[in-house]
């Protein structure tokens, strides 16, 4: 808790003493009390995490990141949760990394200490996370949007690449995963011009999964939905399945087919394959044993 409150310190005091940067790049907070998130589990096998930093439209400053990785990490190895849903508030998901945290680095701080590489943990969990979006999700809120396994949001959503209008370029896998949503031509007017766009658009161009009317009330319940039925399924076919569908960004069409049908042929090996298919024939539930 002790740096974590350091982490927590005004910015200016940050600031102000620049040597101590690689506490910006801590992986993520051992603490059980949080002060830049909320947590919860509103239903059964969901862990859910509320980015609550409403003064800085929930600004992702470093010591928000050590928070959202404990917890991520919290969730990931907690035999109850089979799903987690990040969502922020009505007016922000959240507005960016933090960009009077960033002012004062130097490209050594920034290069040495691998800055904003700890914001990648989340992609490497095995469970699935879902981005539940309204208002703003910009710059590295649209790139912590874009790196969950499901996005939903508002139609209103505001989501856009604005690095451009700082002097800098997107920093956190932007030009990468709205390039693999959108194609090389509107990624690039995006990301050249700043011009931020819809939830709708999100939807229409296959970045969201779904666009909600409403705000953070409604895409939230969707996501909690959507969330609770994943974790309503054998824990084993439900990573299997993120498995192979992350395959599919990384190999041929050819490759990803076989892959596919290697890790398929695995599952027979697994208890709950028995109970899901017996349960079919029998015209029972299956109770899963996640084994
Ligand atoms: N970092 C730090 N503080 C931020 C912030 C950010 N990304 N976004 C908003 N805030 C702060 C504002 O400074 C302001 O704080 P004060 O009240 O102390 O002045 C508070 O949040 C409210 O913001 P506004 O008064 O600006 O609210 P608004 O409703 O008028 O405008 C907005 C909303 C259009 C989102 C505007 O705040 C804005 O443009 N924010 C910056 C968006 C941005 O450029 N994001 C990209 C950051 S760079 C990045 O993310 C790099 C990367 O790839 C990892």
């Amino acid at each position: 808790m002790a740096s974590l409150r350091l982490l927590s310190r005004p910015v200016a005091t940050i600031s102000a003493a620049p040597r101590s940067l690689p506490r910006l790049i801590r992986f993520q907070s051992t603490s059980s009390s949080y002060e830049n998130i909320l947590v919860d589990t509103p239903r059964p096998g969901v862990g859910l995490i509320t980015i609550n930093r409403p003064k800085a439209l929930n600004a992702l400053s470093s010591a928000t990141f050590v928070e959202i990785n404990g917890a991520l990490k919290k969730y990931e190895e907690d035999k109850d949760i089979g799903a987690i849903v990040l969502t922020g508030s009505d007016k922000a998901f959240a507005a960016g990394a933090d960009i009077k945290e960033m002012a004062p680095l130097t490209f050594s701080d920034a290069y040495v200490n691998n800055f904003i590489a700890p914001w990648s943990y989340l992609t490497t969990l095995r469970k699935p996370v879902i981005a539940a979006v309204s208002g703003h999700a910009l710059g590295g809120g649209c790139e912590l949007a874009m790196m969950c396994d499901i996005l939903y949001c508002t139609k209103k959503a505001n989501f856009g690449q604005p690095e451009i209008k700082l002097g800098t370029i997107p920093g956190a896998g932007g030009s990468q995963r709205l390039t693999a949503a959108f194609g090389k031509s509107k990624a690039m007017e995006i990301i050249l011009t700043g011009n931020n766009f819809s939830g709708e658009d999100a939807e229409k161009y296959g970045l969201a999964a779904k666009a909600f009317d409403g705000g953070n009330k409604e895409v939230l319940e969707g996501a909690l939905d959507t969330a609770e039925k994943i974790a309503s399924y054998s824990r084993v076919a439900v990573i299997a399945g993120k498995e192979v569908v992350n395959k599919s960004q990384d190999l041929g069409v050819r490759e990803g087919v076989e892959y596919e049908r290697r890790i398929f042929h695995s599952l027979f090996g697994s208890q709950d394959q028995k109970i899901g298919m017996k349960a079919f024939a029998e015209k029972k539930k299956p109770e899963w044993t996640n084994s």
